[in-house]
């Protein structure tokens, strides 16, 4: 029986696992902060294993965590939650974008989704049984979301629009003018926001994130996610958040008790010292990232290779058009000739097989090995055409 080709997540997991076989890989991949949990978080989490904290806690999460969210929602993004009732502390951004897809879509309705975009907004809004409805955007226009095309793709069944900004792959940011916009358009055709703000601490240069709640006429139509995974290097940890409007956060809080009920009483306590303890450590990862940036940025340009210019987060999205090839088989290749990890466009969206995401997450060293590496498999490519 032939293998069938991996897509989208699976292919991505594939990819991983290939990459765990060798002793020398590069991980330009996947999203995972190379830097360690901070000292303080780690001890939080092993003074409440010692202290016996091992109880479940409401499914909406411990009180003083959700204090904790509602004061940096406050502080971050200008988003003012009660504690009490429009908080919901999740299994990691993961379980918080299902959350919220499933709280707000029911079979048949529309999420307009600017693409690329986050693989698993599609596999959430397939088990909702709602319509993926695509917006596209352009490299070239660094990969902005136009509200006239958002406009342009509500019909009568549209229920809401997802806003990920800093954007997963495309690193754009969504100006606060075309956040504004996008807003007005929401309240006139009465559609929810999904807003997934978990790269909002890494914006580059002068660009500058917004979130949509905290404008006016938006709370009460947004809910808006966050984790731990990324500013604190915490992704095993899984912890992260749903804000909202207390009506919908009842529907998050009771999906959350059907689903898995309180997030880890460990990581909670983590979670707590992380929010509420010295920021010292953000500030030095997001230092790094922005110097990392650059050296893949200045490689790309060395090696003649476009993409559009990463406005936050993580991230590299880079034209590999070039190849003349599947970014999934140039992916592949990376991988097994070179041992460098970086995820094929595909796997994010149909129309993006032109494309390779690549990561900073990696030491400056790792990274420039990494590069060095790829030339030599692009230059391999390229010799056989
Ligand atoms: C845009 C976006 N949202 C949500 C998530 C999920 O976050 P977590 O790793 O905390 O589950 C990710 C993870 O990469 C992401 O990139």
């Amino acid at each position: 029986m032939s293998k069938k080709k991996a897509e989208g997540t699976n292919l991505l997991y594939q990819l991983i696992s290939e990459a765990r076989a060798y002793d020398d890989v590069i991980v330009m991949g996947r999203g995972d902060p190379d830097f360690d949990t901070p000292a303080h978080i780690v001890a939080a989490a092993k003074n409440a294993m010692v202290n016996h904290h091992s109880d479940y806690t409401p499914p909406e999460g411990l009180l003083a965590l959700r204090e904790a969210i509602a004061e940096r929602v406050k502080r971050v993004n200008n988003i003012n939650v009660d504690p009490a009732t429009e908080v919901v502390v999740t299994n990691g951004g993961q379980e918080a974008l299902f959350l919220m897809v499933l709280a707000v879509l029911a079979p048949g309705d529309e999420m307009i989704v600017p693409e690329p975009n986050y693989n698993t907004y599609a596999d959430s809004l397939a088990f909702a049984g709602g319509v993926k409805v695509e917006v596209q955007t352009y490299a070239e226009d660094d990969f902005r979301a136009d509200p006239a095309d958002v406009r342009a793709a509500i019909s009568d069944r549209s229920r809401a629009l997802l806003l990920v900004s800093p954007n997963n792959p495309a690193a754009s940011v969504i100006s606060p003018g075309d956040m504004k916009e996008m807003l007005g358009i929401a309240i006139e055709k009465d559609l929810m926001i999904l807003a997934d703000d978990i790269y909002d601490l890494f914006v580059y240069d002068d660009f500058e994130h917004l979130s949509p709640a905290s404008l006016p006429g938006g709370k009460e139509r947004t809910l808006t996610l966050n984790a731990l995974s990324k500013a604190y290097s915490m992704t095993g940890w899984r912890l992260g958040w749903v804000v909202g409007p207390a009506d919908l956060m009842a529907r998050v809080r009771e999906l959350k008790a059907a689903i898995s009920g309180g997030a880890s009483v460990i990581s909670q306590h983590a979670g707590i010292a992380a929010l509420t303890g010295p920021q010292d450590a953000v500030e030095m990862m997001a230092e790094a990232y922005r110097r990392r940036r650059r050296l893949v940025l200045d490689a790309l340009d060395a090696m003649g290779i476009k993409y559009g210019l990463p406005q936050g987060g993580q991230f590299v999205f880079a034209d590999i058009s070039f190849t003349g090839m599947d970014s999934g088989d140039v992916a592949q290749r990376i991988l097994t000739e070179q041992h460098v990890l970086a995820y094929p466009g595909s796997a994010f969206s149909k129309d993006r097989k032109d494309y390779l995401r690549m990561t900073f997450l990696q030491p400056e060293a790792q990274l420039i090995e990494g590069l060095e590496r790829m030339k030599v498999a692009m230059r391999d490519i390229m010799a056989e055409r």
